[in-house]
């Protein structure tokens, strides 16, 4: 091989791997922002709960449909519930709620929230998204 072919072959393969270098830094500067990758699916129609057979006593939660909803008082008034998206700001995985720390864990890096979803410890850089709820009747419904 000359050196010219040599160093056309080189410079060809090492703008190959900047190119991979590059597309990778990408994808890891877009992980930590806020993006619509925060709003659960079926958020346009919401989610509902009966309040008559579940979520009755306080610290009790349900994740559904993309939601994790929590009841933090007696009480079926809306103040009574809090709501949050179940899917991770850092890079979209499900978050779960831990009943007994009342605090949120994503176990795909390590992220932690409290209990009113801000951020507690990374890799993600925001909290969890909170939605409002509306209680009509005995049924809860997340405002999404
Ligand atoms: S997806 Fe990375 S901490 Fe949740």
């Amino acid at each position: 091989m000359k050196r010219d072919e040599f160093l056309t072959t080189l410079t060809g393969s090492f703008s190959a791997v900047c190119l991979a270098c590059m597309t990778t830094a990408c994808s890891e500067d877009q992980m930590g922002a806020p993006s619509a990758m925060n709003t659960p699916a079926g958020a346009t129609s919401g989610s509902t709960i009966n309040l008559e057979t579940e979520l009755k006593a306080v610290n009790n939660f349900i994740a559904k449909n993309g939601f994790i909803v929590i009841r933090t008082a007696t009480g079926n008034t809306a103040a009574s519930f809090v709501a949050f998206s179940s899917v991770c700001p850092h890079a979209g995985a499900t978050v779960e709620y831990k009943e007994s720390s009342s605090s949120f864990l994503c176990a795909a890096h390590g992220s932690t929230f409290s209990s009113s979803g801000a951020l507690t410890q990374g890799p993600a850089t925001v909290g969890l998204t909170k939605y409002d709820v509306e209680i009509t009747g005995l049924t809860l419904r997340v405002k999404a």
